[in-house]
């Protein structure tokens, strides 16, 4: 991928990269829509990202360049970094730089950049998160802004959350940042403080399935969850995400019916997540398994943000002896996780009871758990 990325700018720029960078994709282990509120999340990141290459211009203009969007060509950007749906994906890439301007970092130089992908868009995975943070972190290195990566992650969530105009927490980019091998960040959204937790997968397989559903409407049903937890949380002396059970369970009959069950999630997924990383600790697989279902259960029944397809790829990895199963990410579609003792079982039948069912293919793969954005030349 390297040489191949090196190359490719060579061809479309005419001269050699001058740095070589990467930064992963994610996984949510367990903790799901608990970072806008305050609450506990158990994300890790991917051996899966988005390679990037780079290199100065004599002049001041700003190029890119994606394999994964060849059809675009070479995007110059704009100079007054004004958002347009002709830019595509480098909207994202404007988005940073916006977030750097609005810091007081302007960026005085001209550059290429080159982008390869190994990462699925769409999938729920972060792909986003891993371009905001992967032009993020190349920025502060070639242009010695030496800014923290805490930093470099909260300017990327800003990109998201002001630019792109597109609400979130701050998890995924924290994991793309963080992100450690063979390690999950258990983080509080709250305070930002974090720790590596050793995953100990060597007996056990993670299995990624993305459900390759095309998702409408994630963005504004993302937006009224986000919402409906802002109201559940008013009133409350702690964070929504910080409340314990009994306080909950105290304030939530001055709520509407659906404010509460929104409320019900996120204020029980916290108390599995931190029971979820208790139980890994010591390493008791069967438990972390069942509170990956019951974490499942809960986004489909009280938080209502999973489908039909995400719900068949858990039961289906159920019957098939996963200690747990559930959707990661944002829901709606996206990718679910399922934890195996030993190897995984055959996935052919599964595989070909989805086409059967969807009239699409589902894509499954076994998921590497690696370390955080970096440079790799
Ligand atoms: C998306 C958002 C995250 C988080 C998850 C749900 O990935 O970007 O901030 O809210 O959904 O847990």
């Amino acid at each position: 991928m390297i040489q191949d990325l090196a190359k490719t700018h060579e061809s479309m720029y005419k001269t050699a990269p001058s740095a070589l960078f990467f930064a992963p994709g994610r996984v949510n282990l367990i903790g799901e829509h608990t970072d806008y509120s305050g609450g506990f999340v158990f994300p890790a990141a991917l051996d899966l990202g988005i390679y990037g290459a780079f290199s100065f211009r004599e002049d001041a203009q700003k190029r890119i360049y994606s394999a994964s969007f060849a059809d675009l060509g070479v995007v110059t950007l704009d100079p007054a970094l004004e958002k347009k749906a002709s830019l595509g994906f480098a909207n994202y890439v404007q988005a940073v730089l916006w977030s750097l301007k609005e810091e007081g970092y302007a960026l005085p130089k001209g550059f290429d950049i080159t982008l390869m992908s190994t990462l699925p868009d769409g999938a729920g995975l972060s792909s986003s998160a891993a371009l905001e943070m992967l032009i993020g972190y190349m920025m502060n290195d070639v242009f010695a802004l030496k800014l923290e990566l805490t930093t470099l992650v909260r300017l990327a969530k800003k990109a998201e959350n002001e630019y792109m105009g597109v609400a979130s927490g701050i998890m995924d980019q924290f994991a793309v940042g963080f992100g450690k091998e063979d390690h999950g960040i258990f983080l509080n959204t709250q305070t930002l403080t974090f720790e590596h937790v050793p995953l100990h997968f060597e007996n056990h397989t993670l299995i990624l399935t993305n459900t390759n559903k095309k998702r409408a409407l994630v963005d504004s049903a993302y937006n009224e969850r986000f919402a409906s937890v802002k109201d559940a949380g008013q009133g409350l002396a702690f964070a929504l995400g910080q409340t314990p059970q009994d306080v909950w369970e105290a304030h939530k009959v001055n709520l509407s019916p659906r404010t509460a069950l929104r409320g019900d999630h996120v204020v029980s997924e916290n108390a599995r997540t931190l029971a979820a990383v208790e139980a890994l600790k010591a390493q008791d697989y069967l438990t972390f398994g069942a509170l990956l279902v019951a974490s499942h259960a809960s986004l489909k029944e009280a938080f209502e943000v999973s489908c039909e397809e995400l719900d068949y790829l858990v039961e289906e990895h159920l019957a098939l002896g996963a200690l747990g199963a559930r959707m990661t990410g944002a829901g709606f579609g996206g990718t679910m996780i399922a934890l195996y003792a030993g190897d995984a079982p055959d996935f052919t039948e599964l595989k070909a009871r989805y086409q059967a069912r969807f009239g699409f293919a589902c894509a499954i793969y076994e998921a590497s758990i690696a370390s955080g954005v970096t440079r790799l030349r």
